[in-house]
């Protein structure tokens, strides 16, 4: 049996923890910092995964003879970033997620558009800028909306479509000048918009092979009907009715195999998950962006479908030996509902009592909630994530929703229209 230590502590990291725990490989899971959801199964400590030498400390603080920690799952992107899998990975720790150069893909979107030109994969036109006064003039020329995008990471945030000029020329002081996303912001990518259906395709590779799961749909803004501010994402769906098989044969051909080949040719070896952010326009699949990890809340969604051994695919993966692994997906449906603080994806509050009521045929997968002594409490703006699996989304929506009524805390939140909008 092997013990697992992952890093992260949302709904995502909950859901992997699920999967993994289903494995007759895996024996005892710890997670850094994990959360009240995680820790009934899991032994969570108030870590921060973005503190190396405390993880660590920790792994080494384990009891070598009983429970070594035999791998880290890397889950989050700010630890990814800043190079955790070679950390790790030089200690002689086997760590499941790509080193800090390959993770570049997601923690530099001026690096990712330069990959996907270079490398002949669609996208949105753009151009990059260092500083405010030729990124105004560029903008000045552009026709919109245009898209303005910090360079670095912005917790998903730093993401703004203009309508005109001067929401640009407000943008960019914003991000340049008053740097609302601190130094994520010192470089800006300028877009082209794209019209068209946002789906998300996650793949495992082991940087020969390269493997799609199943696809998925999130829903970013925080109203019904995709109204108002951007948050983490309040809910997801899989599959998606936009992803054809027309639609999988051209992102497989023009888009994921190209990613892998480009990555060879310039010499990176990936290991990991690839999240494919895709825009299904007239003219073709085009990439909005990658991340180098698993999608939240898409997770929540992808993972229950999986139809086989989580911990054997992200061994096979470190080895370089995914090609002899199956990966299988469930003929099914799922649906994951959010329930945020309210508030959120601006300022809320912490430490309300969550109830939950013996829901039924639902998975609750936790973000924000911790114990405060055995009451549980919320911690969080994404609080609980509610997930169904059915043979039709409608039929996993239902039930979603059956089981978001049985979950209550004060000023809870939650789309309505999750899942509907296919
Ligand atoms: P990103 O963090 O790059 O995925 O952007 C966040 C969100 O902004 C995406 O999921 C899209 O909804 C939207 N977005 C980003 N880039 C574009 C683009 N070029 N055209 C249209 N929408 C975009
Ligand atoms: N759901 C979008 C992300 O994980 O970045």
């Amino acid at each position: 049996m092997k013990n697992v230590l992952i890093l992260g502590g949302g709904g995502r990291e909950h859901a992997i923890a699920e999967k993994l725990r289903k494995s007759d490989k895996v024996g005892k899971i710890f997670c850094l910092p994990g959360n009240a959801g995680i820790s009934e199964i899991a032994e969570c400590k108030d870590i921060s995964p973005m503190d190396f030498d405390a993880v660590y400390d920790f792994i080494e603080g384990c009891d070598f003879k009983a429970t070594p920690v035999d791998m880290v799952v890397v889950a989050s992107d700010d630890p990814l970033a800043k190079g955790m899998v070679d950390f790790l990975t030089e200690k002689g720790i086997r760590a499941f997620g790509p080193t800090k150069k390959a993770a570049e893909l997601e923690w530099s979107k001026s690096y990712a558009k330069d990959f996907m030109y270079r490398h002949g994969i669609p996208t949105a036109k753009s151009a990059s800028f260092d500083t405010y006064k030729e990124a105004l003039a560029y903008v000045e020329r552009q026709e919109y909306p245009c898209v303005i995008k910090a360079d670095g990471l912005a917790l998903g945030k730093g993401v703004i479509i203009c309508n005109d000029f001067d929401e640009a020329k407000k943008a960019l002081s914003d991000i340049m000048l008053d740097k609302y996303f601190g130094e994520s912001g010192s470089r800006v990518v300028v877009e082209e918009f794209m019209k068209g259906k946002e789906v998300s395709v996650l793949a495992f590779t082991d940087g020969k092979t390269i493997v799609p799961m199943v696809s998925a749909q999130d829903h970013k803004k925080i109203y019904d009907g995709d109204e108002g501010p951007n948050t983490g994402g309040m809910g997801a769906f899989s599959p998606s009715a936009a992803y054809t098989d027309e639609v999988r044969a051209d992102f497989e051909k023009n888009v994921m195999y190209p990613t892998l080949r480009g990555l060879i040719e310039d010499g990176i070896e990936y290991k990991g998950v690839i999240y494919f952010g895709l825009m299904i326009t007239d003219s073709g699949v085009k990439v909005v962006e990658y991340n180098s990890r698993f999608g939240d809340p898409e997770t929540q969604v992808v993972l229950p479908r999986l139809d086989g051994d989580l911990y054997e695919i992200f061994d096979a993966v470190i080895d370089g030996r995914l090609a002899d692994v199956p990966v299988k997906w469930y003929d099914n449906c799922a649906v994951c509902v959010i329930m945020a603080s309210e508030g959120y994806p601006y300022a809320y509050e912490k430490g309300f009592d969550i109830t939950i009521d013996n829901p039924k045929n639902v998975t609750l997968y936790h973000a924000g909630t911790r114990y405060f002594g055995d009451r549980l409490v919320t911690n969080g703006g994404r609080v609980i994530g509610v997930t169904a699996t059915a043979d039709t989304i409608e039929e996993a929506r239902r039930i979603a929703y059956v089981g978001v009524a049985r979950v209550h805390f004060k000023g809870e939140y939650f789309r309505t229209d999750i899942g509907l909008n296919l």
